[in-house]
């Protein structure tokens, strides 16, 4: 596959990312950080995808959605389910397909949830792991999947909000 695909998610420190279909915490330094990492192009002319499961896609308020400045494809297995200015593709090898077909995509983002995590942290191709590790306990029914061996953490930041400390790492193959 000729992109680079990440996985970009927030956990903490057992992995919970989400609880009745919300993020457990409202964090601007991580919000902000989402926002620059996946939008962020090495080729001026180019964007990002970013791919989120439909359960993500609701998550999102309204008025945030779809997100300003990449390609939004949601995954869902509903065959009539239509969303403006977004892509809904019923397979992972669909994303692969609009990614290939489409010039000016640089990166794919996999931004979630659980259940999206689990499928793409198994792809070979899957260049890294972009991970928020906020170091407090939250009450989560999602969970981020078990970090392949084979992919290396590499701190890269550091933030704290409301006396939540948090800390941005990169997991990638060395
Ligand atoms: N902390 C973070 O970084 C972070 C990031 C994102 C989300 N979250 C949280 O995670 C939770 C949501 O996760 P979730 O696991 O419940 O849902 P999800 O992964 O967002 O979405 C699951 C849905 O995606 C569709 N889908 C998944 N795999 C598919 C495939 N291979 N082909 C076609 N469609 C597919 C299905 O939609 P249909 O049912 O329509 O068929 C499925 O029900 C929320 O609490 C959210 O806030 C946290």
């Amino acid at each position: 596959m000729k992109h680079k695909i990440y996985l970009i998610a927030a956990a903490d420190p057992k992995n919970g990312i989400g609880i009745k279909g919300k993020l457990p915490w409202q964090l601007k330094g991580d919000m902000k950080f989402f926002q620059e990492t996946t939008i962020k192009t090495d080729n001026a002319n180019k964007r990002n995808m970013v791919v989120m499961g439909r359960t993500t896609w609701e998550s999102i308020p309204e008025k945030h959605r779809p997100l300003i400045g990449r390609k939004n494809v949601v995954l869902s297995r509903n065959k009539n389910l239509k969303i403006e200015g977004t892509d809904v593709v019923n397979s992972i090898k669909d994303i692969i397909k609009i990614a290939e077909e489409d010039e000016r995509i640089e990166n794919i983002f996999v931004i979630g949830g659980a259940k999206v995590y689990e499928q793409f942290i198994k792809l070979r191709e899957l260049t890294g792991i972009y991970l928020t590790r906020i170091q407090k306990e939250f009450k989560c029914d999602a969970f981020f999947p078990k970090i392949p061996p084979k992919l290396k953490p590499e701190k890269l930041n550091k933030g704290e909000e409301e006396g939540i400390k948090y800390e941005f790492i990169l997991y990638k193959q060395k």
